[in-house]
């Protein structure tokens, strides 16, 4: 397996898990990513442009997988509660958590808010 060196488009990486010692095998690492839907109209209005979040996101997505990651994506903006991030993150031990820069890097109290939980 590759190390994780992907450079997400929108995206990179917000929190990795510790590495450990020995190298994990293929589809023994869980990796989860969250952000914008690249089409949201908070990804154009923050300045980004839809089309080129799309390409790259499935780029990434499509590297992760073929370097032996399991991948799960859940793309939601602000007007989505919370729970439903919470009900796909439920029942895995995620080895690593990925939140998108339009997330991350957003200026927009509504979006940021989201990294305070419930
Ligand atoms: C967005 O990117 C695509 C692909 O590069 C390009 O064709 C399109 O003109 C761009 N749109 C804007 C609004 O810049
Ligand atoms: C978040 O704030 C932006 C900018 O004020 C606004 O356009 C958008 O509709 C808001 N979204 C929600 C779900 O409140």
């Amino acid at each position: 397996m590759k190390p994780f060196d992907i450079t997400l488009a929108l995206t990179s990486i917000a929190t990795a898990a510790s590495i450990p010692s020995t190298s994990p095998g293929c589809g023994e690492v869980d990796v989860i990513f969250t952000g914008l839907p690249p089409y949201h109209p908070l990804v154009t209005s923050q300045g980004f442009n839809a089309t080129e979040v799309d390409i790259g996101l499935r780029a990434d997505a499509a590297n992760i997988v073929k370097a032996g990651y399991n991948l799960r994506v859940v793309l939601m903006g602000p007007e989505q509660p919370l729970d439903v991030l919470a009900d796909q993150m439920t029942g895995v031990d995620w080895d690593v958590i990925g939140v998108g820069y339009g997330v991350r890097g957003s200026r927009l109290e509504n979006v940021t808010i989201r990294f305070a939980g419930k």
